[in-house]
């Protein structure tokens, strides 16, 4: 691996402990203004200094980020289909490598619908983009997207994460779900588990914990977080068990101090 790459890569997994906390904020990409991410530069700012990495798209990088910021970025150059579309699989890439340069990008990251019907597509660009992208050292990371036709068990995961590893991904992201030790025994590179849609607090903070427990390096997690009524408790709660190896019940504790003393000075800010 050429020292860029590494390099990179070891700005996204850190070396000291082989684990990742990314944020995603790339939903709108295809899904517009997400609940609760319609303005994401408000989003990002209290949240930024408590990830490793941020996935985002170049729009909102551009217009949202700090360029000032130290935090990697992971930049979305997948897309082509919205949520009112007729096929959300029909993705192509829709960013150059030389705007990802421009944007000091430290990883891109991609989908890839295996089994739909545009998975030739998706997975020939995912070959393409790695060569592309391994010119320049930067890592690519392909997420596995699943959807209500594409199937969210092992076998179907061990599959999408396989395909996706086999054409050079450097991290694949995907779903934690039953027996996910074997998606990760199969699977050559390192996996990153997506949070998926708003669950409770204690339970996205279980998933965090059982993923990790599972074989991934950590968690790309959004909704979760920002969708949560005290989102920079929460992600200091999700990166406690990502980097300071707490249980979920001392997480869930931590996350319940830190709601508490935000909702205190909200209401002194009122008064
Ligand atoms: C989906 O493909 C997006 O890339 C999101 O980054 C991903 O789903 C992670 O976000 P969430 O935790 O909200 O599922």
């Amino acid at each position: 691996m050429d020292w860029g790459l590494k390099n990179r890569l070891s700005n996204i997994i850190k070396p000291q402990n082989n684990r990742a906390l990314m944020l995603a904020v790339d939903h709108g990409y295809f899904l517009g203004p997400t609940e609760k991410l319609e303005n994401p530069k408000n989003v990002i700012a209290p949240l930024l200094k408590y990830c490793d990495s941020l996935m985002v798209t170049r729009g909102v990088q551009r217009t949202s980020v700090p360029a000032t910021t130290s935090t990697p970025m992971v930049l979305r150059v997948s897309g082509g289909s919205s949520i009112i579309g007729e096929d959300l699989s029909q993705e192509d890439i829709t960013v150059s490598i030389q705007d990802a340069i421009r944007l000091n990008a430290s990883a891109l990251a991609m989908s890839i619908f295996v089994g739909s019907k545009y998975e030739y597509q998706t997975i020939v660009n995912l070959g393409k983009l790695v060569s592309e992208a391994e010119q320049y050292g930067i890592p690519v990371l392909a997420v596995t997207a699943v959807g209500k036709e594409l199937g969210k068990d092992a076998r179907y995961l061990s599959l999408a994460c396989r395909v996706a590893a086999e054409q050079g991904a450097h991290i694949v992201k995907t779903y934690y779900c039953d027996n996910f030790e074997k998606v990760v025994e199969s699977c050559p590179v390192p996996i990153i588990v997506a949070g998926g849609k708003k669950i409770p607090e204690r339970d996205a903070l279980q998933l965090t914990y059982n993923s990790i427990k599972g074989g991934a390096v950590g968690v790309d997690m959004g909704r979760n977080i920002w969708q949560s009524e005290h989102p920079v408790a929460m992600i200091r709660a999700v990166r406690a068990i990502v980097h300071g190896n707490l249980n979920v019940e001392q997480a869930f504790n931590l996350y319940k101090k830190l709601a508490n003393e935000n909702s205190k000075n909200k209401q002194k800010n009122k008064d």
